[in-house]
């Protein structure tokens, strides 16, 4: 594989755009929807704690292989990983690596683009002033009714579905820059808006507290789900920033993208849950609500602003934004490698491989009304049963798909990248592409990746899941 390689799906036109689309991918509902849920899921800030010990000493790690994985190879991930194993005298079976990869990432838009429908129905409720003076038990049945009702579900989750396969059959190089470059920054700016005004709520330190203070004694809580959502916030583990790698310029410098698009995420979903805890504190609800948590708070701080409800509109409109440039790099990786592998059009390969995702994403639709007692993984007295009717324990198909794909699917994947960039792929190559300013850091950086951050997937899988 030469290093001058170009990929056939086109090339960002700088490392900023890369940059861009990275952070885009990573910026989404992990940050403001899935970040504050988990935390209050988990208990608060020792969930929190080993989020950001994972982000760095894995997430980080995972991230670099695929970027320069991604750069070497140039291709969809699975042909990346073909190339570069053949290169390496290693077997080609790795490229099931991202064949596992690639189907996580399409597993995750079939439920994402529900989720991100539930913004757009928010949306049109800001436009209609549903919100205006509400209260706890106002925002709690407003989500409620909206996600009893599968019609409703199911339109938004359609026409996000199309928005997300608009962009990806007319090729991600194309347009991205120009709507994120603006789009991204200005959902930022919101945010810290939505921190001001949780600082008035006279909870604000609560909030803060519930975030970062921890009980040591409670730590070994949440691993699990921590560490899958350090790699769900940075997209890696499926190989969505390996396809946008391909697209890198060879001249970008990879460790100080790679830090910054972490950087860029972590302080997102910190920000967001500093906005989010006090309004919930504020309004006493519980902050273990679950998936609501963020559709239930936030319309209580909109409601009760003056001029709320325009400010809770563009609010929606940038979630939905960046719900969307995450889910476009969900779909990336799958219909590059079948354009390389049919020969077929861009439009056609999308449409498919959408329309699959959609049929899918109507499971989770279901998973909220109809099929709400439709359980996967129970056990219960009389032991257990991966399918089973009943109104409690086990996973709903919502819950089951979140669950594979985050605790299992995305650390697996991530263990095979990172131990490919670290052991299969020749030292020298991956000094080369990697091409530190600060040569020192070396060795630093490959042992994190060839030791810190295998070492330390395996040990939270392995203990996790058997006990
Ligand atoms: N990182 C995205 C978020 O935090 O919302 C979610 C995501 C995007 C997961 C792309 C996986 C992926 F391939
Ligand atoms: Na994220």
């Amino acid at each position: 594989m030469s290093k001058d390689a170009v990929s056939i799906h086109g090339i960002w036109a700088s490392r900023w755009v890369f940059i861009l689309a990275a952070t885009g991918s990573a910026v989404g509902l992990g940050n403001i929807w899935k970040f504050p849920y988990m935390t209050g899921v988990y208990g608060g800030g020792a969930f929190v704690l080993v989020y950001l010990i994972c982000i760095c000493l894995i997430g980080l790690p995972v991230m670099l292989a695929e970027t320069l994985l991604g750069r070497r190879g140039r291709q969809s991930p699975v042909n990346t990983l073909k190339t570069l194993s053949r290169y390496s005298n290693a077997s080609s079976a790795w490229s099931w690596a991202a064949v596992m990869g690639m189907t996580g990432a399409l597993l995750i838009l079939s439920f994402y683009s529900v989720v991100a429908g539930w913004a757009l129905d928010y949306i049109v409720g800001m436009v209609r002033g549903e919100f205006a003076g509400i209260d706890g038990d106002g925002a709690g049945q407003r989500f409620g009714s909206l996600v009893s009702d599968p019609v409703r579900l199911t339109v938004w989750h359609t026409l996000f579905m199309l928005l997300t396969g608009w962009v990806i059959a007319r090729g991600v190089v194309a347009g991205l820059e120009r709507t994120l470059r603006i789009l991204m920054p200005m959902l930022f700016v919101l945010l810290v808006a939505l921190l001001g005004y949780s600082l008035t709520t006279g909870h604000f330190m609560e909030g803060v507290r519930f975030l970062f203070e921890f009980d040591l004694a409670k730590v070994p809580d949440g691993i699990l789900a921590a560490m899958g959502h350090a790699f769900f916030t940075l997209s890696v583990g499926v190989g969505s920033i390996m396809v946008f790698g391909a697209y890198m310029p060879r001249k970008a410098s990879i460790g100080s993208t790679v830090l910054t698009v972490g950087l860029l995420d972590t302080v997102v979903a910190l920000t967001a849950g500093m906005a989010l805890f006090p309004v919930v504190f504020a309004a006493g609800l519980q902050p273990n609500e679950g998936p609501g948590l963020m559709f239930v708070t936030l319309p209580i701080a909109f409601g009760n602003i003056a001029g709320g409800n325009l400010f809770g509109v563009v609010f929606f409109v940038l979630v939905t934004v960046a719900a969307w440039s995450s889910a476009i790099s969900m779909l990336e990786p799958a219909v590059a490698f079948w354009i390389e592998r049919s020969g077929r059009s861009r439009v056609w390969v999308t449409s498919v491989i959408a329309l699959l995702c959609w049929v899918v994403g109507l499971g989770t639709v279901l998973s909220f009304n109809v099929l709400a007692d439709a359980r996967f993984f129970v056990s219960d007295a009389d032991g257990w049963h991966l399918f089973r009717w009943t109104s409690e324990g086990g996973m709903t198909f919502f819950e089951s798909i979140d669950y594979l794909t985050s605790r299992i699917m995305l650390p697996l994947g991530g263990l095979l990248f990172v131990l490919f960039a670290g052991w299969v792929l020749d030292r020298d190559v991956f000094r080369d592409e990697l091409a530190l300013k600060y040569r020192r850091l070396f060795p630093l950086i490959y042992s994190l990746l060839r030791y810190v951050a295998p070492a330390g997937i395996l040990i939270i899988l392995v203990t996790e899941l058997t006990k």
